[in-house]
């Protein structure tokens, strides 16, 4: 069992989410990537009880992260059972239903033949009696909303669920789905979208529907998958989630003019005693409409750099005109 560091509360701040009673850390940790069957045990093993014992209470997790698909989820559950067990109470473990998992007409969308089926077989993976939080992971155009959600709210009537979320719904779609859960008597906890200094698509409506609705907001992808830090600006190293043939980030989005932006953001975050990771994370954790940042990490050191955005979250005007000027 892994004895957790006892100061670990006092490292990570937490924010409410949206009018519920939960409360999240400010940076919380995703196992999209590092943590499937093609990874090292010791390594991300490493990373997870680290983060641990940094404050970090909430894993992010969905069935089909890996690669192979589930087998984050089953790398989760031999460490929760090998390490955490005891700490089960003091976890918010998240996952979600949306992309393809298995062949056939139920293997993915929002139906809820898939949704809860998938539940079933996520819970099983980690070894878990319930999630914290349970997803759609993404709208489906061809589903009722109210069987989707209804799906959701039948995950926490059946006690598989304490609480829901939605992931990737524009502020329209979500709108349309809070009603159908407010309804149900199941309000959504929170929604996941991507967002980052690249990705400025939920400042147009969603954060402000969010917030108006109480619902919390959690940003997915807050480095732009390892973009928005100093690591492509002299080439792609080796070992980068860009070089590997099972990264989702592709070499062609690592181009010039996005990276001429990063060099500028860069110097900038120099200017504020930051690496250009923390500043990312800083920049998005400024706005209090945001609950958590969800990072990811290759290794633990690069999770303590991005801890490190916790120290100067605040950004001067002409700081903020300056990234925008650069953005724009
Ligand atoms: N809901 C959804 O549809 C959805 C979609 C995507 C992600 N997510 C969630 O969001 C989580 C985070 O996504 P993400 O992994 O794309 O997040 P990210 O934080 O934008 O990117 C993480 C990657 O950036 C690099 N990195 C991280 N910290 C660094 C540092 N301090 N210095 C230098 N490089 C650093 C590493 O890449 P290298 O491998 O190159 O070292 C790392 O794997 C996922 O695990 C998942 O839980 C959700």
């Amino acid at each position: 069992m892994h004895l957790p560091d006892p100061d670990r509360y006092h490292r990570t701040p937490y924010r409410r989410t949206g009018k519920s009673g939960l409360q999240l850390p400010e940076i919380s940790l995703g196992l999209w990537h590092n943590f499937g069957g093609v990874d090292v045990y010791e390594n991300y093993r490493d990373i997870l009880l680290t983060a641990f014992d940094q404050g970090i209470t909430h894993f992010d997790l969905a069935n089909n992260y890996g690669p192979p698909p589930g087998s984050a989820e089953e790398n989760f559950g031999k460490i929760l059972a090998q390490d955490l067990k005891p700490y089960r109470d003091e976890l918010i473990i998240s996952s979600k239903a949306g992309y393809r998992m298995w062949p056939g007409p139920y293997g993915e969308w929002g139906s809820r033949k898939y949704l809860i089926s998938s539940c079933d077989q996520s819970l099983k993976r980690m070894g878990l009696d319930y999630v914290d939080i349970f997803y759609s992971h993404r709208p489906d155009p061809r589903t009722p909303v109210e069987e989707t959600m209804g799906a959701l709210d039948s995950l926490v009537r059946q006690g598989k669920a304490l609480y829901v979320g939605l992931s990737n719904y524009t502020a329209e779609q979500t709108r349309a789905a809070l009603k159908v859960l407010e309804e149900l008597g199941t309000p959504c906890l929170i929604h996941q979208p991507k967002y980052s200094l690249l990705v400025r698509e939920p400042e147009e409506a969603l954060l402000g529907t969010l917030v108006d609705a109480g619902v919390g907001c959690i940003a997915f992808s807050p480095l732009a998958q390892g973009l928005l830090t100093n690591k492509y600006l002299k080439g792609i190293p080796e070992d980068s989630r860009a070089a590997k043939s099972t990264g989702f980030l592709q070499v062609e989005q690592v181009d010039g003019p996005t990276l001429e932006k990063v060099r500028k953001l860069n110097e900038i975050a120099l200017k504020r005693g930051q690496s250009l990771a923390q500043m990312a994370i800083a920049w998005l954790l400024k706005d209090r409409k945001v609950t958590s940042v969800l990072i990811g990490a290759s290794r633990t050191a690069q999770l303590m750099d991005s801890l490190g955005a916790l120290e100067n979250k605040t950004f001067s005007a002409e700081e903020l005109q300056q990234i925008n000027d650069i953005l724009s």
